[in-house]
């Protein structure tokens, strides 16, 4: 445990940050340059402690994989030719890892077992491991098949047609990847639209995919072939500074190489609309992952309901908007947003638990939580329960207490943004 005491003094932000490269984008490049044969390189790769854990279980198929700074160069013999491995593939923090990799693994020829760190070892695995197994997966696992440890016997697979019983793009990229093995044509319908970069990246590597409607299709035996990639910074990320940057008095932050694919940005229309004073300078919209240039300062916040199709377009940056809607004026009501029970760790009770020790006015809901605001914020000392974006929030909530927060974990944070508090210190004016 690494405790860290975060204490500013009438802080204001001003400058540039050019935020790290994003974590979905990251795994699943070095996912498809390991299936793809030949050479795929990677430009803007995350080098947080999770991306990495995917290469270190591709690494241990026997793709030949070179990372030098954040370039990342992928050689594959082709999913054919990697290697039985003789050790467990350990996936760390990761679900994402965990989740896309029991669907890429399933349809293999090859005998595996997987486990991560112990968050892993609480998080729902039927949710995949049910759909690929109807697709002829041999999978178990833990309280059949729930949890980790996972075995997996690579088998051959049939299509399906699946109707998602959650909006989750973990699951169905699970089945997508698992239908590039499949005999025949894989569906998956979605009813909330979730993240699409394996879709968008299917297409980057030469596959052909169908997306009508929320309905996503392709025809299972594709070759994927090796190509650029080039990874946006994360906007998960950025929303830590762009909230930071919204309520710490006197700020102006200007973040660079944003990716606001609209299945991701969610967070630019709730902080519109809270009347944030916000520039989004869109760069590339023709390019694979669009990315903008987002100015925000510090302005009055009003507060809003966060509910409905949103929810998974923002799932990842309720709790730093939860901290946000603490510094809004009125009542900010977050819900159809169960799914956060299940995330690194119960990130309802997370939040609640955690702002309520500074003094915020937060309940928890079944499905998400009420805040009044404004409110002002004291010191305290925090837990982030293991959880990267629990551990942000708490270091964004020191900017407008009163005392310090002193936080239990911070290395946690290297998760998903090892630069976190770097980019932290460039910003602040002293
Ligand atoms: C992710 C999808 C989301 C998100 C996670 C990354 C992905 O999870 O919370 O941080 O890369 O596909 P779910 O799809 O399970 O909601």
């Amino acid at each position: 445990m690494s405790e860290k005491t975060i204490q500013f003094d009438q802080p204001q932000l001003k400058g540039t940050i050019t935020v790290p490269g994003d974590k979905s984008i990251s795994h699943r490049s070095v996912m498809f340059g390991s299936i793809a044969k030949g050479t795929t390189t990677v430009e803007g790769f995350l080098l947080g402690e999770d991306c990495l854990s995917t290469i270190d279980c591709f690494r241990k198929l026997g793709v030949k994989i070179d990372v030098n700074g954040t370039n990342v160069v992928i050689e594959s013999p082709g999913m054919d030719g990697w290697a039985e491995p003789k050790e467990v593939l350990y996936t760390g923090n990761s679900g994402t890892t965990t989740r896309l990799m029991l669907g890429i693994l399933g349809g293999t020829k090859l005998h595996t077992i997987m486990t991560g760190d112990a968050s892993i070892g609480k998080r729902p695995m039927r949710r995949v491991a049910d759909p690929l197994r109807l697709m002829g997966a041999q999978i178990a696992g833990r309280e059949n098949g729930q949890y980790t440890p996972l075995a997996i016997q690579g088998t051959d697979l049939q299509a399906i047609d699946y109707t998602m019983p959650v909006a989750s793009a973990q699951v169905k990229s699970a089945i997508l990847l698992a239908g590039l093995r499949a005999q025949g044509t894989t569906i998956v319908r979605e009813s909330e639209v979730s993240r699409d970069h394996t879709e968008r990246m299917l297409r980057q590597f030469g596959a052909i995919i169908d997306v009508t409607d929320g309905v996503v299709s392709f025809e299972g035996g594709q070759q994927l072939t090796g190509t650029h990639v080039n990874v946006p910074g994360d906007i998960s990320s950025a929303a830590f500074f762009l909230v930071a940057g919204a309520i710490t008095k006197g700020s102006e932050i200007i973040l660079k190489n944003v990716g606001v694919n609209e299945t991701r940005a969610g967070i630019i229309e709730v902080l519109e609309k809270m009347g944030a004073a916000m520039r989004v300078g869109i760069e590339n919209e023709q390019a694979a992952e669009p990315t903008a240039t987002i100015t925000i300062s510090t302005s009055d916040l009003q507060a809003t309901t966060i509910e409905g199709n949103i929810i998974p377009r923002l799932i990842d940056e309720i709790p730093i908007l939860a901290l946000l809607a603490t510094q809004a004026t009125g009542t900010t009501v977050i819900k159809d947003a169960e799914e956060l029970k299940v995330k690194e760790t119960d990130r309802i009770t997370a939040v609640v638990t955690e702002l309520k020790k500074l003094g915020a006015n937060i309940e928890a809901t079944d499905d998400g939580m009420i805040i009044n605001g404004p409110t002002k914020l004291h010191g305290g000392a925090l837990k982030s329960y293991g959880d990267h974006r629990i551990g942000m929030m708490a270091a964004v909530a020191a900017l407008v207490t009163d005392d310090p927060v002193t936080l239990d974990d911070a290395a946690c944070i290297a998760v998903s943004y090892p630069t976190f508090f770097e980019h932290l210190e460039t910003l602040l004016q002293r």
